[in-house]
């Protein structure tokens, strides 16, 4: 039988998955799904629309008038939040100081979660999140969960943003990657917690080729099948 594949990345923030995610998925030629991305599109919804956290019609309201769309183009993420390209902005600081609150709500992540298994139920893929392996796709063929240590975790993050924002400081990039492990590892629903199969990808010392032959080597098993 052909099953497809599916390739869940979990891990910390800025820790490199969508970096591994993307390579890997290039390389294989499956679909690559930013799972954070969705949290982002929803969190810049609620905020355009000032969507109240504690009212749940307000959020099951909101969240019927969400459409999501990706639209892969050279394996980057390109989404679209009701047809508005918003890959730019859900990556700015008022999506990512408040991304982790959105994406611990019950209702939020009991329909994103459904439209990514929609997403991997005939493809191959490789998803990347903090919940792919245990609640996405606890059936996963492979599952990486990745660490780093959060001071590089930070300066890496802080090295992007500050191409587009020059104002940004170090410490509040640290303050916000620190505040996000906290809010995703502690929250009720499906918290950030390594799969007890996942292999772990410690990256803090290896470049970006390393960790792509690393998930190389553990793919290709699944390839020969
Ligand atoms: O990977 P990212 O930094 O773009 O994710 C943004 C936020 O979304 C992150 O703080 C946690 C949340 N998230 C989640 O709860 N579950 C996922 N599968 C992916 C992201």
């Amino acid at each position: 039988m052909n099953k497809n594949i599916v390739i869940a990345i979990d891990g910390y923030s800025s820790c490199g998955k969508s970096t591994l995610a993307k390579a890997l998925a290039q390389k294989l030629h499956f679909i690559y799904v930013d799972s954070g991305a969705m949290y982002r599109a929803v969190t810049l919804y609620f905020l355009r629309h000032h969507v109240s956290l504690h009212n749940h019609e307000q959020i099951t309201e909101a969240l019927k008038n969400i459409h999501l769309n990706f639209h892969s183009r050279d394996y980057q993420t390109h989404i679209t939040l009701n047809d508005e390209e918003v890959s730019d902005e859900i990556r700015h600081m008022p999506v990512s100081d408040n991304v982790s609150a959105i994406a611990a709500l019950r209702e939020v992540r009991h329909e994103m979660v459904k439209q990514q298994q929609r997403m991997g139920r005939s493809k191959n893929i490789v998803m990347d999140g903090r919940d792919i392996g245990t609640t996405v796709f606890p059936d996963a063929q492979l599952k990486i969960f990745m660490t780093a240590d959060p001071n590089v975790r930070a300066e890496r993050r802080y090295k992007e943003l500050y191409a587009k924002d020059p104002d940004i400081t170090l410490e509040e990039v640290f303050e916000n990657l620190a505040h996000r492990d906290y809010l995703d590892t502690t929250r009720e629903e499906s918290p950030l917690v390594r799969a007890a199969d996942a292999i772990i990808l410690d990256n803090t010392n290896l470049t970006p080729d390393e960790q792509l032959q690393f998930a190389l080597d553990k793919v290709k098993p699944l390839l020969s099948v």
